[in-house]
């Protein structure tokens, strides 16, 4: 009885899993023998993909609303809190990974906090999302140390948005120009252009073992 009520859980998840996923679950999920490598690759990254987007719409409501964050409604003084994209992207990240695993990063060739700047599999994932801007993301499985992982780079482009931070010193609205200035003293994500590819977000998920056929 009871093992039986695990079967079905176990199927229901199953089932649950693959419609989220998109998978057909006519036998060609995760249970493939033809090409399982690849079909789990498939998967992991519908799921960094996933991940990855939810950061960037968190990223643009922050970016859209900066006049709400910054303006006093009242007075119409303008206080920069430097509530920005990136900050708020990061502590959504950290709480994202205690819950869940998937180490989530904000990163860039050129950064404004050396905190961000990308390690080795970031760099060549960033180096060829710059080279074919057609591409829509980059990801493989590989190794972190001698654990296996699935590695995925989302392009973070220039909109309208982000110009008031990162294009030049002299067309940024004076409070982020002294904001800036002042905390990053290092800065080199500056005199981007709209379209520019200006980093990316940078997804690490764990293999485990459920999902090796
Ligand atoms: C209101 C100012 C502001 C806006 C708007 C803004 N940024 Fe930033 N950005 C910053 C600051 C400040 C940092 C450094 C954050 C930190 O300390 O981690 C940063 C960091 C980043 C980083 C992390 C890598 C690095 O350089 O340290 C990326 C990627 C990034 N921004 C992309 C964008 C994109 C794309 C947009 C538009 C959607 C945008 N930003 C809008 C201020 C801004």
């Amino acid at each position: 009885m009871k093992l039986s009520r695990v079967a079905l859980y176990l199927m229901a998840f199953y089932f649950g899993l693959t419609t989220l996923l998109g998978v057909s679950a006519g036998g060609e999920g995760i249970k493939s023998t033809d090409e399982p490598a690849r079909e789990i690759e498939r998967i992991y990254e519908r799921f960094a993909d996933i991940s990855a987007t939810m950061l960037l719409s968190v990223r643009n409501v922050i970016a859209k609303n900066q006049e709400l964050i910054n303006r006093d409604p009242e007075t119409g003084n303008y206080y920069f809190k430097g509530f920005v994209p990136a900050i708020v992207g990061s502590h959504v990240a950290n709480d994202f990974s205690l819950r869940t695993g998937y180490k989530l990063k904000q990163t860039a060739l050129k950064v404004r906090n050396p905190k961000n700047e990308p390690d080795e599999w970031e760099e060549k994932a960033l180096g060829i999302l710059e080279k074919d801007k057609t591409k829509k993301s980059f990801g493989e499985v590989t190794k972190v140390g001698n654990k296996d992982v699935y590695r995925y780079m989302k392009p973070l482009y220039m909109e309208k948005e982000c110009l008031m931070c990162h294009s030049v010193p002299e067309a940024m609205p004076p409070e982020i120009r002294a904001y800036i200035e002042k905390y990053y003293t290092t800065d080199e994500a500056l005199g981007y252009k709209e379209g520019d590819l200006r980093g990316g977000i940078s997804i690490t998920i764990p293999i485990t073992e459920w999902s090796i056929p």
